[in-house]
């Protein structure tokens, strides 16, 4: 593969950072990963909104004007086949002396990439999840590179044959190791609300627009754990994830929740393979 970083396009074999860069010290980064759909990207604009944002959240000083560009190129570089594919992009505070501190003169390092993803066919994917305590930090809203306690969560469940863990704070779910959550009761769907408790997807987005249009009831509210016997589908979001309905739900050792994918799930998943396709 080719990669960008910094200032150049070149084979990530000769792509290389010094061991004082922050984001190997400190994981000192951010970082977005942006869908291709046959070739075409989708909510660009949002991804480097969000980009934007989680730069001024970690008071990092980097010029995005261009990312929208790189991205670009990036897919029409790749050599492999152009039908689906996705950008990588990090962007760390650079590279200083290993202190706390955080000095003032310090360029970012950005590195990019495109890569295949599979995104056709997900809609019969069902996904068998786990769930367990949240123990992330308190700034899950920045998409920081820092994913120690995701990697985590997700190794848990799937050494344990699952596909996803979901996560509860305080008795309510937040989100997935990489994926929002949404909950279907009574025609009524469910979502964390944004803030610091969970990363504001761009998926959650696009699906919260459609359940407008479709006339579909949104309460933007933490579901409780409690909650789940009540509950007639869950679904899962994110940029390769798409959406994903979940058919299991199983809690130290206990299976709370079990369904085939449910009517609000499919015709989410048919309204967005439309905008999609
Ligand atoms: N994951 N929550 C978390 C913790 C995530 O890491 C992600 C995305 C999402 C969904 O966000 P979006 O719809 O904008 O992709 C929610 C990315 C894709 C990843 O880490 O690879």
């Amino acid at each position: 593969v080719e990669v960008y970083l910094n200032d150049q396009w070149m084979p990530s074999q000769e792509a290389t950072v010094s061991v004082f860069d922050r984001s190997f010290m400190f994981a000192d980064g951010i970082y977005e990963v942006t869908p291709f759909y046959n070739g075409k990207p989708f909510r660009i604009e949002d991804h480097v909104a969000r980009v934007k944002y989680c730069l001024q959240q970690m008071n990092i000083d980097f010029d995005i004007s261009a990312l929208h560009d790189f991205m670009l190129e990036a897919v029409e570089r790749s050599t492999f086949s152009k039908e689906d594919a996705a950008v990588y992009l990090q962007i760390s505070r650079g590279m200083a002396p290993r202190s706390h501190f955080i000095p003032q003169e310090i360029k970012p390092t950005l590195l990019l990439y495109a890569f295949q993803v599979n995104l056709a066919d997900f809609e019969d994917r069902h996904w068998k999840v786990m769930a367990s305590e949240d123990f992330r930090w308190h700034r899950c809203d920045i998409k920081s590179t820092a994913l120690l306690a995701n990697t985590m969560a997700n190794d848990a469940a799937l050494s344990a044959g699952y596909d996803e863990n979901l996560l509860f704070r305080n008795g309510h779910f937040t989100e997935g190791s990489h994926t929002t959550i949404f909950f279907v009761k009574n025609k009524t769907v469910y979502t964390h609300p944004e803030g610091r408790q969970i990363l504001s997807g761009i998926t959650r987005k696009v699906v919260l627009e459609l359940c407008r249009d479709l006339d579909i009831v949104v309460k933007e509210e933490a579901f409780p754990v409690s909650g789940l016997k009540e509950v007639d589908e869950i679904f899962l979001t994110g940029t390769t994830t798409q959406i994903a309905p979940v058919s299991s739900v199983t809690i130290e050792g206990k299976e709370m929740f079990a369904s085939q994918k449910g009517e609000i799930t499919a015709r989410l998943q048919e309204e967005f393979v439309k905008r999609t396709r």
